[in-house]
């Protein structure tokens, strides 16, 4: 017997959902603003229908965990909750509100996002699991430009079909002829957003009418009332339909005679003796079993939580995708895609971002935003970065190839998250288009001559030499002195820098953040390439973002990156100031100037930090050679 509320809650909701098992369930979401009427409709929807309270949902949800992974109650919740978990581990504050309530018909989920304006990333949240959006007008206002932008983001999220509900008919004497406006209005206007089936409704919900009681002040009106219509609309079986998909949770191997595969079925059904795929590998095998916390079955499909064992000792690994043989996903590792950029920090082209898809994460790269989408207007708008809430049409590449499909085909399968692994904090989430061509066909070629047969020639041991500072720190003064002495030593050597670099390969660049990030991208693959070639490499550039010059050390191996932090405080370099640059920038001259108009993001563990404002250059040099010694690169005294 259950003990107290809190149980006696859980037992009443899950005996509630066990009755619920049988009928289908619609994902909504309602767009519009208080102003429209929004809670008055979503209150007067749950008010006619059976609703559950928020804080019996709050205690399904916090026993969800003692469930395990399996099972129908389990679903059952997931499904309530999954939109935001994630979300919440990430610790991004999202308004979305979810809400279920049921009909005997079917079941429902609202999620309701506030319309204010910076609005875009919640909603894109509360979009990415619904299957109709419900937008609210205002009979008297018509339709506004927020309409049209949350049409797009609907259509964009993926959802196919929109319900105009033209709310507050009571207070323009219910005439049909302003609804017909209305509704040719918003016809024409969603026949630009592609697929989507559209239904418009007078309704008023206050009074009721046409939300779930047919009105009779609107006799001129033959259609379904909301709700009517929300319980008959036919929205396809979704992720049924789609070809078999599972992203692997993780490799469950209990014994030595057990190795089965979990995670939860994304898209389409599977079957004992079933051909598979894993993905990227293409290793083919075939089903053995499927095993799940109630038991062993012989077929499971989209949202089941199963272990599949399969018949080969075929390599898969957590973020692998287990797929049908005869309609598999795409491996790429560049793509299109659209971004919706949720964070305040904005996103910047070539920065290095983690992108999780399903149970993969690698790291992912925008390589060029094609144009970004004003989401008012539709129109298309050349970008160099992106702000909170930009929706643009990008290129993107990741460094693994990675299985996925088109979002329009598979909303899982082609749906992505960045992050920003610094601070483990959602930036953006993304909707793929299509695979990239030109990052197909090109391979790794194994050449004879290595960098290790490079370097041996050479007699020494190849590295990066990184010097980051302020303008004006010393950084290239440094570097030079370095250089003369490893000369002296017979080594081989190349130095990198700022000013020099920008004559030639980066002319094209400026000083924009986005340009930066070019800037020291481009800095660091060079330095790689001269890492092969066997030098003992100088680059000697402001590189004001940790982020960037993480990328540049990522692109080496662990003991040949040095970062050198050329630490001389800004009034120490303005006072310098050996270009004029710093009284330019004073002066206005320079707009985004370092340390002035633009930040500077002093390294957090350099292998070196000289203190540029209390020794000379020569005995700065000397700390550098000391360093080099002591790493083995080159010989002691
Ligand atoms: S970085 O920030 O992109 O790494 P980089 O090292 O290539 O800069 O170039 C810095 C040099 O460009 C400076 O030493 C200075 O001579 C010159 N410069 C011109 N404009 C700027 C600016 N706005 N900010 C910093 N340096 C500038």
């Amino acid at each position: 017997m259950p003990q107290n509320a809190h149980e006696t809650a859980v037992a009443d909701v899950e005996a509630y959902l066990r009755a619920q098992e049988d009928k289908t369930l619609l994902r909504l979401i309602t767009c519009g603003s208080v102003d429209d009427g929004k809670s008055t409709l979503l209150g007067r929807l749950l008010y006619d229908c059976k609703l559950l309270f928020e804080d019996q949902l709050a205690s399904l949800q916090s026993d969800s965990a003692r469930f395990g992974s399996t099972g129908t109650r389990e679903l059952d919740l997931a499904l309530l909750v999954d939109g935001l978990a994630a979300e919440r581990e990430q610790g991004i504050t999202i308004d979305v509100a979810y809400r279920f309530f049921t009909t005997d018909k079917r079941k429902f989920i609202v999620a309701d996002t506030p319309g204010h304006e910076q609005y875009t990333r919640n909603m894109a949240t509360g979009a990415s699991t619904a299957e109709v959006a419900i937008l609210l007008v205002d009979a008297r206002k018509g339709m506004l430009t927020q309409t049209r932008r949350h049409s797009y983001i609907a259509a964009l999220l993926g959802i196919r079909h929109l319900v105009l509900a033209v709310n507050k008919m009571d207070l323009v004497d219910w005439q049909d002829g302003i609804f017909d406006t209305i509704a040719a209005d918003f016809k024409s206007f969603a026949a630009n957003l592609g697929e989507m089936q559209v239904t418009c409704i007078p309704v008023s919900a206050l009074t009721g009418d046409n939300i779930s009681r047919p009105s009779a002040a609107m006799p001129w009106y033959q259609g379904a009332t909301l709700l009517t219509h929300l319980e008959t609309l036919n929205v396809g079986d979704g992720l049924g339909d789609q070809p078999f998909r599972m992203p692997v949770q993780w490799v469950n191997r209990p014994n030595l005679n057990f190795r089965g595969f979990a995670g939860s079925i994304a898209s389409g059904a599977v079957q004992v003796d079933d051909p598979v795929v894993i993905l990227p590998s293409g290793k083919t095998s075939t089903i053995e079993s499927i095993a799940t916390y109630d038991g062993p079955l012989t077929r499971a499909q989209a949202g089941q939580a199963v272990t599949l064992v399969l018949q080969d000792e075929v390599d898969v690994s957590r973020g692998d995708v287990i797929a049908a043989t005869t309609d598999r996903p795409m491996v790429a590792d560049q793509f299109a895609a659209h971004i919706v950029w949720m964070h305040e920090t904005p996103m910047l082209p070539g920065r290095t971002y983690q992108l999780r898809l399903g149970s993969m994460a690698v790291n992912a790269q925008v390589t060029e935003i094609k144009h970004s989408v004003n989401v008012d207007t539709l129109e298309r708008m050349a970008a160099k970065s992106l702000d909170l809430n930009d929706v643009a049409f990008c290129n993107l590449s990741v460094d693994l190839a990675i299985p996925f499909d088109p979002y329009s085909d598979n909303r899982t399968m082609g749906a992505f998250i960045l992050v920003d692994r610094m601070h483990n904090a959602t930036v953006g989430c993304g909707m793929i288009n299509f695979a990239l061509r030109r990052a197909a066909n090109i391979h790794h070629h194994a050449m004879t001559v290595t960098q290790n047969t490079r370097a041996a020639a050479k007699q020494q041991k190849p590295c990066v030499l990184w010097f980051t500072g302020l303008s004006g720190a010393g950084k290239s003064t440094i570097a030079d002195l370095v250089e003369q002495r490893l000369h002296d030593f017979g080594h081989h050597t190349m130095l990198l820098d700022g000013d020099n670099v920008r004559f030639g390969l980066n002319r094209d660049l400026g000083f924009s953040n986005e340009d930066r990030v070019e800037n020291i991208r481009r800095v660091g693959e060079v330095s790689k390439l001269l890492v092969e070639a066997g030098l003992i490499t100088l680059v000697s550039f402001i590189s004001p973002f940790r982020s960037e010059r993480q990328l540049a050390r990522n692109l080496l191996q662990d003991d040949e990156f040095f970062e050198v932090f050329v630490d001389a405080p800004l009034a120490v370099c303005e006072q310098r100031d050996p270009k004029g640059l710093y009284k330019k920038a004073r002066a206005g001259e320079i707009p985004n100037f370092t340390g002035i108009g633009s930040d500077y993001e002093p390294p957090e563990n350099p292998e070196l930090h000289l203190s540029a404002s209390v020794f000379s250059a020569e005995q700065l040099a000397e700390q550098v050679i000391t360093l080099l010694r002591n790493q083995g690169i080159i010989a002691a005294e």
